[in-house]
This record gives structure tokens, C-alpha cells and sequence, in this order.
């Protein structure tokens, strides 16, 4: 909780990530393939005067998803209706949404595997067939009657696709994997930033920000946030490659954004499991954590910097994972970072 590293939303984000949301899909950075395929469905879609298909986006917290969504409705000039998996606790609730969307709106539904079974089921027969089934009278009495509903677009986002249930996973006509962002698309996304936010910043400054941004969006702007702090008041207001270090290293954060979730996973397969391979419910038990958030949300980013490895006997550390925490096999205590 807390943790500067972690890419989980936190309050201070909220205010200001409204702000630094690009609206349109020219001004959305990176994630070249999926702006590519959108801008063809939603120039084919629009053509034929028809909805976007049902679209749904997973990948790690911070790449961009609900931004995204938005610049979905923006492109295809309709509204866009916001709610998440756990805000709707009753069948009844969602059919009451569905109801009152405008023919072509988008329904956006965040942590969409977090919906209840009974919810879900209301979305079949809506993104199928846009249609409801109420059940009218009670016990014996009771009959079914389709309700028509307005064409829509559902589109889902998830940081945990393996928890999806086939039957709505099938139903999505469009699956985008978002991937982690280069670290010169993140220099872009601070450089815009801190255009927005009125901070003056250099090439290099928006660099040394981006290297340690773990791939992620929200963690480039946060920090640049906080660098932006230590400008302001240790120097002149201007962020450069100096102002950038001074103030990462004393906020500690990783030279290859490595949060305090990373650190624990890499060094309990170290520690406790002499470096793997260890299966991933045994590992998800050292570190009572589940086994699911795990593999979607920690070890994407370890695998792409090459620092684990998925084995059919389960995760090792690379040599690079020791060489880079400095961190002796054989679990002797070292820790320099
Ligand atoms: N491609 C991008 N270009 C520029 N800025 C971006 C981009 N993607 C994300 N951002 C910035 O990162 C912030 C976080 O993005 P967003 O809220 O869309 O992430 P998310 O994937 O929905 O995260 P979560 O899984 O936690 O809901 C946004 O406020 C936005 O400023
Ligand atoms: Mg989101």
C-alpha cells in the first residue's frame, strides 16, 4: 500500500490522470498493432453506420485501458456509460444499465472478471442478441418476456483474463492484449505530460523518467510527478537528467522500475526455493498471494526483462535476476542495491 512502484491507481492519480488522458487515438501512444486494428474496425464500422463490435482489453494495471476506451467513444462519436465488475451486485441492476443506453452508446465495464455469475448471465443474450429476458410472476406463474435492448457496444477491460468465463470471453468480437510500452514511447508519454502539466523537461530528463517506468504509463506520469517536486524546489523548476536521478534515487525506485511486489517474488524463489524451478501454487503460497495474480499481473514484466523464466517444472530466476538485485545464489543475505 502506498508503494510509489506499485502500478495500482492510487487517489493522487485520479486527479490528475483525467488530465493526461489522451482523447483521441492520434494522440495515443504506443500500442502501435491495437490502434492499427481499431482504426480499421471503427472507420468499417462507421462506414457501414453500424456499432463497433464488443471489445475487450487485458493486460497489467496502468497500459492504457480505460483511456482507451474512452478514445473508442470519442472516435465513434457516441457516449460512453463507465461502471466496473463489482459496482453491479444484482441481475437486476445491469439490466436496468443495459436499458438505458442510446442505440450505438458504449457500456464500458472495468475488472470485467469481477462481474457475478447471475450479472454475467444478463450480458449473453445483451451482446449477443441485444435483447434481455426478465422473468415476469413469481414460481409456477412465471414467464419469461425478451426485451429488446439499443445496439451497443460492451467494451471489457481486465487485468486478469484467465478469470473470464469462456461463454464471455466468446462473446467479445475484438481481444486486445495490451503490451508493456518501449522505453522511448514512454519518454513521448512524459514529454506530452509534462506539457500538460506545464513542467519544463529535456530529452534526456524525460528518459531517465521513462527507464524506470516498469512499461507502464501511470507510473511514468507518477513520477514524473514527483521529479517534478524535487525540481521545483532543490533547482530551477526544470527537469533534466540530473534532476531526474537526484530525485529517483532518493525515492528508490528501481533503475529498471522493479516495485516491492517484484523484489518478493524474485527473492522467495531464490530464498526458499534455491532459485526454482518452483510450480506456481507452491510459489503462490510462499508468498500468500494467488497463483492467477501472479501470472497476469507480476511475472509479464519479469518475463519480458528476461529476469524469470516459465519452465515446465515450474519459474526459475535468470542469472540476470541475481546480477541485477546483487543477490548471491544460494540464498546468502546481500542486498546492494
Ligand atoms: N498510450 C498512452 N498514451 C499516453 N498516455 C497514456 C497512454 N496509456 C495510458 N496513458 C496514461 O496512463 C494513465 C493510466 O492509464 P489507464 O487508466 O487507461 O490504465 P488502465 O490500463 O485502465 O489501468 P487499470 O488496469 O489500473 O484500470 C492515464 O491517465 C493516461 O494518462
Ligand atoms: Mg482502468
Amino acid at each position: 500500500m502506498g508503494r510509489l512502484i506499485n502500478t495500482d491507481i492510487t487517489e493522487e492519480d485520479k486527479l490528475t490522470e483525467d488530465k493526461l488522458r489522451p482523447q483521441r487515438l492520434s494522440e495515443y501512444i504506443g500500442q502501435e498493432k491495437i490502434k492499427e486494428m481499431m482504426t480499421v474496425y471503427i472507420e468499417a464500422a462507421k462506414k457501414r453506420g453500424e456499432p463497433l463490435d464488443h471489445v475487450l482489453f487485458y493486460g497489467p494495471p496502468g497500459l492504457g485501458k480505460t483511456t482507451l476506451s474512452g478514445i473508442i467513444a470519442n472516435e465513434m462519436g457516441v457516449n460512453i456509460k463507465i461502471t466496473s465488475g463489482p459496482a453491479i451486485e444484482k441481475p437486476g441492476e445491469m439490466a436496468a444499465i443495459l436499458n438505458n443506453l442510446a442505440e450505438g452508446d458504449v457500456l464500458f465495464i472495468d475488472e470485467i472478471h469481477r462481474l457475478n455469475r447471475q450479472v454475467e448471465e444478463v450480458l449473453y443474450p445483451a451482446m449477443e442478441d441485444f435483447a434481455i429476458d426478465i422473468l415476469l410472476g413469481k414460481e409456477a406463474g412465471a414467464r419469461s418476456v425478451r426485451l429488446d435492448l439499443p445496439h451497443f457496444t460492451l467494451v471489457g477491460a481486465t487485468t486478469r483474463v484467465g478469470m473470464l468465463t469462456a461463454p464471455l470471453r466468446d462473446r467479445f468480437g475484438v481481444v486486445q492484449k495490451m503490451e508493456f510500452y518501449t522505453p522511448s514511447e514512454l519518454c513521448t508519454i512524459v514529454k506530452r505530460s509534462a506539457r500538460v502539466l506545464k513542467v519544463g523537461i529535456d530529452d534526456e530528463g524525460a528518459l531517465r523518467i521513462a527507464r524506470r517506468s516498469r512499461g507502464t504509463p501511470r507510473l511514468a506520469n507518477r513520477l514524473l510527478r514527483r521529479v517534478r517536486d524535487f525540481a521545483e524546489v532543490r533547482y530551477d523548476g526544470h527537469i533534466t537528467a540530473d534532476v531526474a536521478d537526484y530525485a529517483l534515487d532518493i525515492l528508490d525506485v528501481d533503475k529498471i522500475g522493479l516495485d516491492q511486489n517484484d523484489r518478493e517474488y524474485l527473492i522467495c524463489i531464490m530464498d526458499k526455493f534455491g532459485g526454482g524451478p518452483v510450480g506456481i501454487d507452491t510459489l503462490a503460497a510462499a508468498l500468500s498471494e494467488d497463483a492467477g495474480t501472479l501470472e497476469d499481473v507480476i511475472e509479464p514484466y519479469l518475463l519480458m526483462n528476461g529476469l524469470i523464466q516459465r519452465t515446465p517444472r515450474g519459474r526459475i530466476v535468470t542469472e540476470h535476476a541475481y546480477a541485477h538485485l546483487g543477490h548471491e545464489r544460494m540464498g546468502q543475505q546481500s542486498l546492494r542495491f
